[in-house]
């Protein structure tokens, strides 16, 4: 391979040499939870029938991995494992049936995939997939029941949300990978993958915020912090960021957040300050903390009569929702989100467009960049809050 420009892949990608066969390479693999990342050699099969290798070039780490890393849930418990699901990459070889693809093209892979043909795909109403939507289940590719990773002496290395991509070289099914443009910037591409889209495509598909409306957005991490710019694109005129942590009030400050209000700054619940702050309650609400209690604060600190919360927080354990069936009597609304309702394949290519165009201002959400051998140093970055998105280069 040659060098990689900074920016885009025009001129770095040479014909590969390794198609059908394969290949040895670096991958970050967990092999216990809480376990630290072991950067290790592994083996990558060639693709299968409708199936993708790419070599990732970026990839960053979201929430969602220090779950499934923390082993919190247990159905999230298939180790060893290689996690991972924002990144941006270019494709190495493609299976027998793939036509939209070929090497060499840039791509970022999506965790819920869009296979084109199920009755979900087909639907107007909905992103899930019959096939590859999100199934925290599923550890082993959907052709044949195996995984394409293993070990130097063949021992199997599970698959997580689709795409695993903490490995130099991973395989998607190609429902699981979207091309972008050759022109787009492939660090910021990476966001696209997961946390922008899901934060970005809440405010716009799945709330629909209106000009002129109010938001309060709960956990400014960068998909809460990317629904604030997904909010300001559509003319919000009040955002309103709510978290534990002061540091984030700093940083939201520079992204779209002109309020901040930390919980632990109160002595009563924080619904009651943002209905103070609003005349009776935002019009949208996001919790984007993977947190119940979170999750009762943010809906009842919408307006009555027509409030709107979104659910973006992933919540591992099995604790149900605490709101009485009655409280919706009052015209307040509970809505989830899985990847801010975009169809992967057939909508982000034009999203990563909106924001190379500036609609969507991607700026701010990299903080920090190391290399891979580095990734327990990012995962701590995430713990302690410090950072956004930790850009991984391979
Ligand atoms: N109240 C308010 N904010 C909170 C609380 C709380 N009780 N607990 C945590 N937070 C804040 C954290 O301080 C942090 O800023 O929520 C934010 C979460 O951000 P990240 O850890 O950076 O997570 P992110 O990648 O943005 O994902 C957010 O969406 O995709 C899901 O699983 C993911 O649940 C997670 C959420
Ligand atoms: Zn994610
Ligand atoms: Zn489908």
């Amino acid at each position: 391979m040659g060098s990689l420009s900074d920016e885009t892949v025009n001129g770095f990608f040479n014909p590969s040499e390794t198609t059908g066969k394969v290949i040895t390479c670096k991958a970050a693999v967990v092999w216990g939870p809480g376990q630290p990342f072991v950067v290790e050699e592994v083996q990558v099969d060639p693709p299968n029938k409708m199936e993708v290798r790419i070599k990732i070039l970026y990839t960053s780490i979201c929430h969602t991995d220090l779950d499934a890393w923390k082993g919190l849930n247990e159905t999230q418990r298939a180790f060893p494992r290689i996690l991972g699901h924002e990144a941006v990459g270019i494709v190495e070889s493609v299976g027998e049936g793939v036509l939209d693809m070929k090497e060499g093209d840039p791509v970022v892979p999506i965790f819920n995939g869009e296979c084109g043909d199920c009755v979900y795909c087909r639907s107007e109403k909905t992103n899930l997939c019959e096939k590859f939507r999100v199934n925290p289940f599923k550890s082993v590719m959907a052709s044949d029941g195996k995984t394409r990773f293993s070990t130097r002496d063949g021992q199997p290395i599970f698959h997580f949300l689709n795409t695993s991509t903490f490995t130099e070289y991973t395989v998607l099914d190609s429902a699981c990978v979207v091309k972008i443009d050759p022109n787009a910037p492939l660090k910021k591409m990476c966001l696209l993958s997961c946390g922008v889209s899901t934060g970005v495509g809440a405010a716009w598909n799945t709330a629909n915020v209106q000009p002129g409306s109010s938001v309060a957005i709960f956990g400014l991490g960068a998909v809460g912090l990317a629904v604030a710019e997904g909010a300001r694109s559509r003319g919000a005129s009040r955002i309103i960021g709510v978290d534990i942590n002061p540091d984030k009030c700093i940083k939201g400050q520079t992204m779209g957040v002109m309020d901040f209000v930390n919980p632990k700054d109160l002595k009563n619940p924080v619904h009651e300050k943002i209905r103070e702050m609003t005349g009776g309650g935002v019009d949208y609400s996001f919790e984007c903390a993977g947190n119940l209690d979170v999750l009762r604060e943010a809906f009842l600190s919408t307006h009555d009569g027509w409030g709107l919360t979104v659910v973006l927080g992933i919540h591992p354990t099995p604790r149900l929702i605490p709101l009485h069936p009655m409280e919706f009597f009052d015209g307040r609304r509970l809505i989830g989100t899985i990847f801010g309702d975009f169809k992967g394949k057939s909508q982000l290519p034009n999203f990563a467009t909106q924001c190379m165009r500036g609609v969507v201002n991607l700026d701010g959400f990299i903080t920090h960049e190391l290399p891979f051998s580095k990734i327990n140093e990012a995962f701590q970055l995430l713990v302690d809050g410090q950072s956004l998105r930790c850009l991984l280069q391979l």
